[in-house]
């Protein structure tokens, strides 16, 4: 539909039927045969004026079927016959799951991360879903806020890719203002602004930044999404800086609206409206709904505000129309380019292939792996005989809480199958359980069909596991954390392993054999105390539908496991929060000052985490060299160019280069010490010459006054394979 035909569609709508468009609910307002996925508190919603059949949008409605019906219900009431928007949480997966977007950042694979994408959006639009609240784009720092699971991590560079590359994939374009066509869905980022930074990790607290750490860190990852045409932008609940992030006229109208010049949809968080009012923000829904309609919020997710608001606000001339008309228009224009005027079913006649599935998840899980430690015994001897031990090898709970919304759990490949269909000698032991009633209930009830209900004792399960290790030659342990104890709302103090997990470990180290840990978590965890007993930690998060079998070729070699940690791991909590980009400071602790008292660092522990941001084993990494052929400055291309030689003594490698950059002397103001500003995947046998080119964009920073800047000067650069592995360091001149 043009836009004159819009604009003429608007002017025929009644008041009650522009609201309506603002309006999005869970499918039960429609009818209870349509249930309810709650990914928020569970609420009474008045519409007052509006009618259900007039809001304008659905969320978490899933079901080719189901989504058909409704639709046709809809429009057969609908007086405009304009289409219901169906949005969903798929972030990382539909009813096939990928691994959690904290491991996907970590492969820093634009390329396989844009086909992950394009998947999920073939999925999702095959079922008639048309918005997916994906990416999550929320910078962390805090492994106690159980949503780091659905972050890019703590790095500015690595979330930035990982949102433009998500959402090119999803929508299929890199390009603002384009059409969607029917194998592509809208995406919508979130949550708009730095909702990665509540409180000491308590969900749903308050931000407190500076400007410097806003513009500089904290933004910069949504402004790229927008940049690459993002339809759609979620608010946040949290208040930023004093303000509620979905009435702030500075995040929203200022920075978004005007300098990124988004004109797509707003979307607030569920029920985030209605807040306002319970935080003592707005006195009732006619103050939340004018502050936040006039800030730039276009739809009222699972809220009564805009339904009860703007209508008494319209009828007691108390609203310049004009808001209300632009986001109708913003809301009418989504439809238009998603195809709905013309085709209300579109979507439908795609089919999601499985064989590409498969092959793209296994990718995924190997490049998103983690091998933290491997002291010799990576690779595994096909012809020993192991124990595997621990719930997670036979659970097929292991996608993380977003991926377990709508998974399919029936197709989940777990290690215990992928070892026995590939023919491996082992045995498998339960060995303790994981969650029981007794935390659920903290949790709340989002997925109560999910109960760990061991029958067994933790003394029981762990005495037949030792059995089982004893006939062994080395043991495989599988441990970590619940799926349920990671996600929106499930904060933590305590990151360490559960107590049964920790005895048992102990107990298996006293037979005194080799013991492999394979960690499942939606969060960096506290891993000091049992880290000694482990010979090697693979780390594969919730490593998706198809993990089992990335995660068996990795163990026996068929595969290296190649990520990285897109955030830092922490030696305890109390470091928290700990990140690689952290800023200079006068008294840095260095080998030669560790002794005196004047100096920033602790008393009790080391400044050094766990394990460091962008550290990631590889096999062979001990083998790989690298050797700086030349750094320069292209002033035509605006970029540095980085070459080196990379060999390996004729063994293969699959690694990931990291390009840092120190921090230059000149700048405005002080700037962290290292910055990630580039990744290079390799995989190779033979030497190779390996190039790198970093735009100087990535050197650009806001001083604290807001200001932009773009410094010529001397400017250190190093290649490394973390952030605490530097392999080569150069300096080049830059004309900024
Ligand atoms: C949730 C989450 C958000 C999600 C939305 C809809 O509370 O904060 O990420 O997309 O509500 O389920």
């Amino acid at each position: 539909m043009d836009k004159v035909k819009l604009q003429h569609l608007l002017s025929e709508m009644t008041l009650t039927e522009k609201v309506g468009q603002l309006v999005q609910l869970t499918p039960g307002f429609f009818s209870a045969e349509y249930g309810d996925v709650i990914t928020g508190p569970e609420l009474n919603i008045d519409l007052g004026q509006v009618d259900v059949w007039q809001t304008g949008s659905v969320l978490n409605l899933s079901e080719k079927a189901t989504i058909d019906k409704l639709q046709t219900e809809y429009l057969a009431q609908s007086r405009l016959k304009i289409p219901l928007l169906f949005m969903n949480d798929m972030i990382y997966g539909y009813k096939n799951v990928f691994p959690i977007p904290l491991a996907l950042a970590g492969s820093h694979d634009n390329k396989m991360l844009e086909a992950i994408g394009a998947f999920l959006a073939q999925e999702a639009a095959a079922d008639g879903v048309h918005v997916v609240f994906t990416p999550m784009l929320d910078v962390v720092r805090d492994p106690r806020w159980g949503r780091v699971l659905e972050s890019p991590g703590e790095d500015v560079h690595t979330v930035k890719a990982y949102g433009s590359s998500l959402v090119t994939g999803l929508q299929g374009n890199f390009s603002r203002n384009a059409k969607i066509d029917m194998h592509h869905v809208a995406a919508c980022i979130k949550h708009y602004a730095s909702y990665g930074a509540v409180e000491a990790g308590r969900e749903y607290t308050a931000a407190d930044l500076s400007q410097y750490s806003l513009l500089n860190t904290y933004l910069p990852g949504y402004l790229a999404a927008v940049e690459a045409g993002v339809k759609l932008v979620m608010t946040a609940f949290t208040v930023v800086n004093g303000m509620p992030a979905s009435v702030d006229n500075y995040l929203l109208s200022e920075v978004l609206r005007r300098q990124a010049n988004f004109d797509g949809v707003v979307i607030s968080d569920y029920n985030a409206l209605n807040e306002l009012i319970t935080m003592g923000y707005s006195a009732d829904d006619l103050a939340a709904a004018k502050a936040a309609l006039t800030a730039g919020v276009d739809v009222d997710m699972m809220a009564t505000v805009f339904a009860n608001g703007i209508v008494r606000l319209v009828e007691q001339g108390a609203l310049d129309v004009e808001y209300l008309d632009n986001a109708i228009l913003r809301v009418l224009n989504l439809k238009n380019d998603l195809g709905l005027f013309e085709n209300p079913y579109r979507g439908f006649d795609n089919n999601a292939n499985e064989e590409e599935f498969a092959h793209l998840s296994i990718q995924a899980t190997t490049e998103s792996s983690v091998l933290l430690k491997n002291e010799a015994v990576l690779p595994l001897n096909p012809d020993k005989h192991y124990a595997l031990i621990g719930p997670f090898a036979s659970s097929p709970l292991t996608l993380g809480l977003w991926g377990s919304i709508n998974a399919d759990f029936s197709r989940v490949k777990t290690l215990d199958y992928s070892f026995k269909s590939a023919g491996y000698q082992y045995e498998y032991a339960k060995g303790y359980s994981l969650l029981n009633e007794k935390v659920l209930p903290v949790l709340g009830d989002m997925f109560k069909r999910v109960v760990d209900s061991n029958q067994s004792s933790d003394a029981q399960l762990a005495s037949e596991a030792l059995e089982v290790a004893k006939d062994a030659d080395e043991i495989i342990f599988t441990l970590g954390e619940d799926f349920l104890q990671s996600g929106e709302a499930a904060s933590k103090t305590d990151l360490h392993l559960a107590a049964n997990q920790i005895t048992l470990i102990k107990q298996l180290h006293g037979l005194g054999k080799k013991i492999i840990g394979v960690i499942y978590t939606g969060r960096p965890l506290v891993l000091t105390d049992v880290e000694p007993y482990f010979d090697a930690l693979l780390l594969v998060w919730f490593p998706g539908t198809n993990g089992g079998l990335a995660i068996t070729d990795m163990l026996f070699g068929k595969a290296t496991p190649s990520g990285k940690l897109a955030m830092t791991w922490p030696r305890s909590v109390g470091q928290i929060p700990i990140h690689y980009d952290s800023l200079p400071t006068g008294r840095p602790l260095t080998t030669a000052n560790a002794n005196e008292r004047f100096v920033s660092k602790y008393i009790d522990s080391p400044n050094t985490p766990l394990y460091p941001f962008g550290h990631g084993l590889t096999y062979h990494q001990d083998k790989l060299t690298c050797e700086l052929i030349d750094i320069t400055y292209q002033a035509n291309t605006k970029s540095v160019q980085i070459n080196c030689k990379v060999a390996s003594d004729g063994q293969p490698i699959e690694d990931v280069l990291q390009v840092y950059v120190h921090q230059p002397r000149q700048a405005h103001v002080v700037l962290p010490s290292l910055k990630l500003v580039g990744t290079q995947r390799i995989k190779q046998q033979n030497e190779h010459q390996v190039t790198i080119d970093i735009p100087i964009s990535e050197l650009a920073y806001f001083d604290n006054q807001g200001t932009q800047h773009l410094d010529s000067g001397q400017y250190t650069f190093s290649v490394g394979l973390s952030s605490a592995n530097l392999l080569v360091t150069s300096t080049v001149a830059i004309e900024g």
